[in-house]
């Protein structure tokens, strides 16, 4: 709450507003959207295997949270992957996404429980897997970095965190000069994934163990992180 008692924490983000909301609010386009096709086209095919990707990260009855919504069969197969006794909680600042994850699952994964919220809002618990699915690349630098660190913040001993994101593609990646345009017009702060790798706003790095693999000729990138067992 800030002093006039509206809870700005709440409202949508200026960069969402400003780039997403044409799709995020807007009902129809979501349900056209949320089509595992049409998912696979905007990643040229990659979408089952970022998906699985994900999944492999998570065992059974683990309690998990992602940060925001998607579209397509993401959500449910990481629900899937948890299994009856496992907890996901997904928080988004989108009250039409947070509407249509409620919709979509409620009978078919009771374990999900959508809240509306930032994400930058510190968890009341910590989480054995934290999933931060093709996010990042829509924040701006300090919220990105913001959501990093607290993100890390969050495991449970044992725990981790999984980025699954755009990667600067490889010098030899024909499809790089197809995305940068497109970036520059559509989505503006996605070329930073492709300047700074996640690690490099990390404030105390050194603290955890770090897992890149990259697809689709570095197209792509899941990045895992735990923190490293202290010996003594
Ligand atoms: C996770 S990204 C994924 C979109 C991507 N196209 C996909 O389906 O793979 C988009 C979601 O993140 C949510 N979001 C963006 N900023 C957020 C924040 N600060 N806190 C919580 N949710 C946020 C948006 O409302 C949206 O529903």
């Amino acid at each position: 709450m800030n002093t006039t008692g509206i809870n700005t924490s709440s409202r949508i983000p200026p960069y969402q507003r400003e780039y997403c909301s044409w799709l995020y609010e807007n009902k129809i386009l979501s349900k056209i959207w949320d089509s595992d096709c049409l998912q696979s086209l905007m990643t040229f095919g990659n979408h089952k295997k970022l998906i699985n990707a994900c999944v492999e990260e998570i065992y059974p009855h683990q309690k998990a949270l992602q940060t925001g919504a998607t579209f397509g069969s993401q959500i449910a197969a990481v629900a899937e992957r948890l299994g009856i006794y496992g907890e996901l909680d997904i928080v988004d600042i989108s009250p039409t996404q947070t509407r249509r994850i409620r919709n979509k699952y409620r009978f078919l994964y009771p374990s999900i429980n959508c809240i509306k919220k930032d994400a930058l809002d510190k968890p009341t618990r910590k989480y054995d897997i934290i999933i931060c699915y093709m996010l990042l690349h829509e924040m701006p630098i300090p919220t990105k970095a913001k959501l990093i660190n607290l993100l890390l913040s969050c495991m449970a001993p044992g725990g981790k965190v999984v980025f699954i994101d755009y990667h600067k593609p490889a010098w030899w990646n024909p499809l790089k000069w197809i995305i940068k345009p497109f970036n520059r017009l559509y989505q503006p702060f996605a070329e930073n994934m492709w300047q700074t790798e996640i690690k490099d706003f990390v404030v105390n790095g050194g603290q955890f163990e770090w897992k890149k693999i990259t697809y689709f000729g570095k197209m792509y990138q899941k990045l895992v992180v735990k923190r490293k067992e202290t010996l003594y």
